[in-house]
């Protein structure tokens, strides 16, 4: 017995050992087929074992399929965002400005890569992995820790010497373009919506439910920053070589460089050789080695001076049009997409771009069979930025904008003052219908799990579903109808309907589809009528009186609720259970008046409420709540671990920092 413990250590550390060789130095020692062998010598013996059971074990790196919603973290530091530069002149300029902020003091640079995938930040206490998060919104972030222990280039438990207790290390996961071109041809294959780049599919991989499909796609990961009280050196650079020698993937580009020169052919070098390297990266970033000048120099709001990011320049291909196709969307809007013959741009194929609008095709003044050029940013979303004339084919006649609807024949109309030509057809034109149901399960929006767009087009053809409305209705044994749809899925997608009713009341604003009511709009009228009654019978001057409504936005509500058919499926959402109002305590009666013109900057970890509550308790004792230190501040809550740009700034302009049981004793609780 104790024999096979010491031996499930043994393996343990073996295998560690060998998935640091193979997926951080690329470099095995033994045979995949050996490994195979060590591995299922170690699941047996974990299974004979279960009271000796580790999360990090090597075993768990296969992932397991239950579901674990996220559970949501504060960063221990905030996790900012990085200025941008796009010329070799502008990270000249950052230069200069940086050792002018360090009154002309020596300065050495780190050049790095840009990765181009999704921020993580790993936490590790006696050297073992205990917490993965996500950027999140910069303050606070989804714990995936059981995801990224599926990632073999992250160690789970560190080797060598010299780590502190407890530190954070941050970096990039990406998807490699091999995995990444692997995964969409398996979607294409299967009939499921591809990826558009690397950075969508790392960071939507990572939000799986099911961390057995996260372990199959080959996630990747590098790092770049580590942070903490006890780092081992006073220098950003030697201290990732540090982490090197732990175990992270430290990518071969980071280079230390002495003067602009250094700077400039970094840039000149990686603006080519960029094309070679395995994973997308959509830039180079530099960063001042010293910590203590990193600490001298400090943070803006958003991003630190110490540190700077430059954008490779867009890539360009040219390719020949095949035909333009007319897209509805589910507002009735009809735009223009350029089919091209398949060309490859920053890693990916590009087949379709979108022309936008009819302004937009004829500015570029298109004509069949035009060779066109083809954009890829660093949104990577294709972009048609011009014509070769010299290559315009002998009579080609100029690209019309269709004058009725491809899908239902309706006549389109254009709108007064806007660019984009529409299908009035609300009711009866099919890609409306679909996209409005499409739009209502979305995740954002009523977040119902498993009906995607084919699902949803499938629903309305079989006749289940002809408006949102009717999802409340629909039953396990319609969806048993649908050829290809497996039982299992259709229990999930009536819990996922069922669980939806909960959704709060702002998601169910944004997910009736009311015409220019995006997300950022849907929550401030949801916050200011309150209910759904209440926002029915708004006037338009009472809409236009609610934060970014004006008189459009105002009209196009009112008219949504005019319309019968619109209020029958409001009263319908309604009977079924969906949320209609915001939460009775939402608008909660004031408690005191004792934060009456108080400016408070909330940071840090708090132990007896989660930081939106004391976002509430803060207003309900008349107090404001900002969300960056300035002259105007009156003082900081601030939690565990407060950022150090934060309290930097606080002690800075003098604003006192007020612990969290001295904020709750100030307001008597
Ligand atoms: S350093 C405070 N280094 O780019 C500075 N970021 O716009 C922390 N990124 O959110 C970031 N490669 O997700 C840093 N070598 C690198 C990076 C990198 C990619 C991402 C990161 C960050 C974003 C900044």
């Amino acid at each position: 017995m104790n024999d096979e413990i010491k031996r499930i250590d043994e393996l343990r550390s073996e295998l560690h050992r060998h998935n640091y060789n193979y997926y951080v130095l690329n470099a095995p020692e033994i045979s995949d087929r050996d490994f195979d062998f060590l591995m299922k010598e170690l699941e047996e013996l974990e299974g004979r074992h279960p009271e000796y059971f580790d999360a990090n074990s090597p075993t768990r790196r296969v992932g397991s399929d239950l579901a674990q919603g996220f559970e949501q973290t504060p960063h221990i530091y905030p996790m900012l965002s990085l200025g941008n530069t796009y010329s070799i002149e502008d990270v000249d300029a950052w230069v200069g400005r940086v050792e002018q902020g360090l009154s002309g003091q020596k300065t050495a640079f780190v050049g790095e890569l840009k990765f181009d995938g999704t921020g993580i930040s790993l936490i590790y206490e006696h050297g073992k992995l205990i917490r993965a998060v996500t950027r999140g919104d910069g303050e606070k972030g989804d714990v995936v820790t059981d995801n990224v222990r599926t990632i073999k280039s992250i160690p789970l438990e560190l080797q060598g010497s010299g780590w502190p207790d407890f530190f954070e290390i941050r970096g990039e996961i990406v998807l490699p373009w091999a995995a990444f071109n692997r995964l969409n041809a398996e979607r294409e294959a299967a009939g499921e919506p591809l990826f558009a780049n690397p950075r969508n599919a790392a960071a939507g991989t990572l939000k799986l439910q099911n961390s057995a499909e996260v372990a199959r796609r080959g996630l990747d990961a590098y790092l770049y920053y580590l942070l903490g009280e006890n780092l081992p050196y006073d220098s950003h650079y030697d201290n990732l070589m540090a982490a090197r020698s732990w175990g992270f993937k430290i990518s071969d580009a980071m280079t230390l460089l002495y003067s602009i020169e250094d700077v400039d052919k970094y840039i000149n070098h990686w603006d080519k050789a960029r094309r070679e390297l395995p994973v997308a990266t959509d830039g180079l970033v530099f960063k001042v080695n010293s910590l203590r000048q990193q600490l001298n120099l400090g943070f803006t709001a958003k991003s630190p001076r110490w540190a700077v990011a430059y954008k490779f320049p867009a890539e360009r291909a040219a390719t020949r049009l095949r035909f333009v196709s007319f897209d509805v969307g589910r507002m009735g809007i009809i735009t223009p997409v350029a089919n091209l013959e398949p060309v490859l741009l920053s890693g990916t194929i590009v087949k379709r771009a979108s022309l936008h609008n009819d302004d937009i095709m004829r500015t570029l003044g298109i004509h069949e069979g035009d060779m066109l050029y083809v954009e890829k940013g660093g949104e990577i979303i294709p972009k048609i930025t011009g014509v070769d004339l010299d290559a315009r084919l002998p009579e080609a006649r100029p690209v019309e904008f269709v004058t009725h609807c491809p899908a239902c024949g309706t006549p389109l109309v254009r709108v007064e003052g806007e660019a984009a030509w529409v299908c009035p057809n609300k009711e009866g034109c099919v890609p409306q219908i679909v996209g409005r149901i499409e739009h209502f399960v979305g995740r954002r929006m009523m977040n119902i799990d498993g009906i995607g767009e084919e699902t949803a087009s499938d629903l309305f053809t079989h006749g289940f579903v002809k408006n949102p409305a009717d999802l409340y209705s629909l039953t396990a044994s319609q969806l048993d109808t649908i050829e290809g749809f497996a039982a299992k899925s259709a229990a999930r997608v009536i819990e996922g309907i069922e669980a939806s009713k909960s959704v709060p009341f702002e998601r169910v604003v944004f997910a009736l589809s009311i015409p220019y009511v995006g997300e950022t709009t849907a929550k401030k009228v949801a916050k200011a009528a309150g209910s759904m009654e209440r926002l029915m019978s708004m006037s338009t001057a009472e809409l236009e009186a609610v934060e970014d409504v004006g008189p459009r936005i105002a009209a196009t509500i009112s008219a949504f609720f005019a319309d019968e058919q619109n209020r029958q499926m409001v009263q319908r959402l309604a009977d079924a259970g969906v949320t209609m109002a915001l939460p009775e305590d939402a608008n909660a009666e004031p408690l005191s008046d004792t934060l009456a013109g108080k400016t408070i900057v909330i940071s840090g970890v708090f132990s007896h409420h989660s930081r939106d509550e004391y976002k509430e308790l803060i207003e309900r004792h008349g107090g404001k709540n900002a969300g960056s230190i300035s002259k105007k501040t009156d003082f900081v809550l601030a939690g565990e671990n407060m950022g150090p740009a934060k309290l930097e700034k606080a002690s800075k302009l003098g604003v006192p920092v007020i612990s969290e049981d001295d904020f709750l004793k100030m307001i008597g609780e």
